[in-house]
């Protein structure tokens, strides 16, 4: 009885303190876990906002995210200010144990206390807990051993704030701030080493997430977004597309729609300001993306025969088009007027060949206050258009690449193939989007070689 009356004092005295933010720390906290994407990670397909159960797959199993409601049972509900900021910053949840980096900690390692305190009244405060548990990770053996991920942290995690620049003007600072931070640009668009870690000197050069690629977006007049201005850059963040140039999909896309099209004009500029300024670093690139290839039709060759025919021959990719393609994006590849189906040549995408198969695979997918945006899907999907083979994708893309690209065939079947599979990394998938595992993998073999050394010679 008297245990119970003590429990209950202890659960009004919580509530008590949880309920002493104001609408203003709770409205700010919305607002930059809205600029983190939280949600994008922390919610299953068609499941209950924060409740977890994700499922990020990766080659050793599957990394689940987890309930970040204020469930006391499921979720986050018990979690103290301090346990919940070193979860978020240093990877750390409540019981000491270490989260896997498919949770960004190293982005939001930068954000500042103030704003993790805001977050933290938000989660405490505004979001519904919800009463259920998901499916525990389960890695196996090494992987399992979350403490692995301490040597990991110890080489590639950076506590350290953001370095200081006083002579630059406050909204290029909060730029920064934000796309390092909670927008955590780089997780996507910077290349990683054999540990997984960010390459710091390439910074946002570029990098493979998956199937589709993040290119660079350094100021480099062809390798790089050199060519746009701040106000397309901006357009980009909240709309996902800028006709003639590029479009987003895949991982962009849901950036865009979750967080990035929420933000406001002020913090869209500022991430703009701070993105132009970065200084030019060249890729592989030698012209730009965004101006290569012109309208062309290929009708009049495939006039007169069947589709059987044309199947056969070199027509194929033409008569792939025609087919699947043409009904949107033109006969000609110029996209309607109004833009909504955009023009395959000017077109970022096209010129990439894993984005141009990504499209073609898995289709485009936004949804902003500018509307939906829609492409369907030709890969494995149940619910796709049509399910078009390796060979006839890999035709159509040469023709596009010919017709409205840079001219050049130059994919295989083979290529179709590994983006079929989620990528070059293939079963990584979303994992690689921030995805550790071959660290982990690498890491964990080397813990396991010097411990067998020191079991060794201790045995000595
Ligand atoms: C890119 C995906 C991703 C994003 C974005 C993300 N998380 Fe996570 N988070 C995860 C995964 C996966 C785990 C579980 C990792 C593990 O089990 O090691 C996790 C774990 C956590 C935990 C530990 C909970 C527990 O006790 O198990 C907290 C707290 C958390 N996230 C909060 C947040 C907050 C707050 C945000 C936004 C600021 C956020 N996460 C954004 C993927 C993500
Ligand atoms: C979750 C991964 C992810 C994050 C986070 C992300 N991006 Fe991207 N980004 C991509 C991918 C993938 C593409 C390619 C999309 C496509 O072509 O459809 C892309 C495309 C772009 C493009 C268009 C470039 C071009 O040549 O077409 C710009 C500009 C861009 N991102 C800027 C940003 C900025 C700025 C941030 C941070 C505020 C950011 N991205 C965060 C994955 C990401
Ligand atoms: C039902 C209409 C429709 C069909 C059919 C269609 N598309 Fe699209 N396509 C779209 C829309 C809508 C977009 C996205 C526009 C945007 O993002 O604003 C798009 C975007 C694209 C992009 C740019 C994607 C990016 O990431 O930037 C490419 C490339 C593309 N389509 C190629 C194709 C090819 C090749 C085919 C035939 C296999 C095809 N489309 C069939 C409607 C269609």
């Amino acid at each position: 009885m008297m245990r119970q009356l003590l429990m209950l004092l202890a659960a009004l005295t919580l509530h008590a303190e949880a309920a002493t933010f104001d609408t203003a720390t709770v409205e700010r906290g919305r607002y930059l876990a809205t600029a983190s994407d939280c949600m994008a990670c922390h919610t299953a397909r068609h499941g209950k906002a924060m409740a977890g159960g994700l499922v990020l797959a990766s080659p050793v199993g599957d990394i689940v995210s987890t309930n970040i409601t204020p469930s006391k049972q499921y979720g986050i509900g018990n979690y103290s200010e301090q346990q919940f900021s070193d979860a978020v910053r240093k990877g750390v949840r409540a019981d000491g144990q270490n989260l896997y980096p498919a949770m960004p900690y190293t982005a939001y390692a930068v954000m500042t206390d103030d704003d993790i305190r805001a977050m933290y009244a938000y989660f405490m405060q505004e979001v519904k807990p919800v009463e259920q548990g998901s499916k525990p990770t389960d890695l196996p053996f090494p992987m399992s051993v979350r403490a692995s991920m301490k040597v990991w942290n110890a080489m590639f995690l950076d506590h350290k704030p953001l370095t200081p620049a006083p002579q630059r003007p406050a909204q290029w600072l909060r730029g920064r701030y934000l796309a390092d931070g909670a927008a955590h640009c780089s997780t996507c668009h910077t290349p990683r080493g054999l540990l997984m870690q960010e390459k710091k000197e390439l910074y946002l050069t570029g990098s493979q997430v998956g199937p589709w690629y993040a290119p660079n977006i350094t100021s480099h007049p062809t390798s790089g977004i050199g060519s746009w201005s701040e106000a397309e850059l901006v357009q980009y963040l909240r709309t996902g597309r800028v006709e003639g140039k590029a479009q987003a999909a895949g991982s962009m896309a849901e950036a865009i729609s979750y967080s990035f099209s929420r933000l406001s004009d002020e913090d869209l500029k500022a991430i703009a300001v701070y993105i132009k300024d970065l200084p030019p670093m060249a890729g592989d690139e030698p012209v730009s993306r965004f101006n290569q290839g012109q309208a062309g039709n290929a009708l009049p060759s495939l006039r007169g025969k069947s589709y059987q025919e044309n199947a056969k021959g070199p027509h194929l990719g033409a008569q792939v088009f025609s087919a699947n393609c043409a009904s949107c994006h033109g006969f000609n590849g110029q996209g309607t007027a109004d833009g909504y189906y955009p023009s395959l040549f000017h077109n970022s995408a096209t010129m990439n060949n894993s984005n141009l198969l990504a499209t073609i695979l898995y289709g485009v997918e936004r949804e902003t206050r500018h509307g939906h945006v829609f492409m369907p899907p030709f890969g494995d999907q149940v619910n796709a258009v049509n399910h078009l083979s390796n060979d006839e994708i890999a035709a159509l893309a040469n023709y596009i690449q010919v017709s409205y690209g840079s001219g050049a065939p130059g994919v295989k079947a083979e290529d179709v193939a590994v983006i079929r599979q989620g990528g070059p990394q293939s079963h990584l998938l979303l994992l690689a989007r921030l995805g550790m595992v071959a660290g982990l993998l690498v890491l964990s073999a080397l813990i396991i070689v010097v411990l067998r050394r020191r079991a060794k010679q201790q045995g000595k």
